[in-house]
């Protein structure tokens, strides 16, 4: 049976969130949906759906500070958030061309953190006229700490546990329990974990 009471309560919710402007949507699309867990903090979330059937999901215990996006471009994206996940200000999460963005419980996410699935234009071979930098989807483990601005490219997966050095871009995946710095990444510690003892 549907349950009309929960909807309501939700989209009561939703608008209580957009009057006091904490949360900006601009749904370019149809189809699109966000969903939030319980204690969500955040303040000032800027959720573009450029495009239709995309899905936002936020798990419980959240806390997301100053001016962060959630961006999704085309049909069919998914960003998917786990529990007590922090994000500091400016960080940027875009999910474009039918990708999905997995990010695990318990990470931290410092200022201005980018990830991105896609380059957003397309670059062709060519003799072949084939796309040459297809949008792949990025997965981020359990317990990941990404330090201060860093990037994180189409098509990597970062496993669980593991520390990326601050200004650092990803390009290739990250195995758990590593850190990995520089500009692309590399590993120079293996066998470490770290804990957020805020
Ligand atoms: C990644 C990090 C944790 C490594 O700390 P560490 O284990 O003490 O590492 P060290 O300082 O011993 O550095 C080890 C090597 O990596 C290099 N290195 C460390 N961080 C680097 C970075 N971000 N980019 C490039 N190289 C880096 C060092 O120059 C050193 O190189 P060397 O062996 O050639 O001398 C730390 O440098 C870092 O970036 N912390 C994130 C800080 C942050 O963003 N905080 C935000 C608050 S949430």
């Amino acid at each position: 049976m549907v349950n009309f009471k929960f909807i309501f309560l939700k989209y009561i919710k939703k608008i209580f969130h957009v009057i006091n402007k904490r949360i900006k949507f601009d749904d370019k699309g149809k189809g699109n949906s966000i969903e939030w867990g319980k204690n969500f903090y955040y303040d000032k979330i800027f959720v573009t759906f450029n495009g239709n059937n995309n899905h936002i999901t936020i798990g419980n215990n959240c806390r997301f500070m100053q001016t962060n996006h959630l961006y999704v471009q085309g049909d069919g994206n998914i960003i998917e958030i786990g529990n007590n996940v922090s994000f500091d200000q400016n960080v940027g999460v875009l999910a474009a061309d039918g990708t999905k963005v997995t990010i695990g419980d318990g990470c931290m996410f410092a200022e201005g953190v980018r990830i991105r699935t896609s380059d957003q234009h397309p670059i062709y071979d060519c003799d072949s006229n084939m796309v040459v930098n297809a949008s792949k989807d990025v997965k981020i483990g359990n317990n990941v700490w990404l330090g201060a601005y860093v990037i994180i490219n189409k098509g990597v997966t970062i496993k669980n546990d593991c520390v990326v050095g601050i200004g650092s871009i990803v390009t290739k995946d990250v195995d758990s329990n590593c850190i990995a710095v520089g500009i692309p990444a590399r590993i120079i510690k293996n066998n470490i974990y770290w804990k957020n003892e805020e």
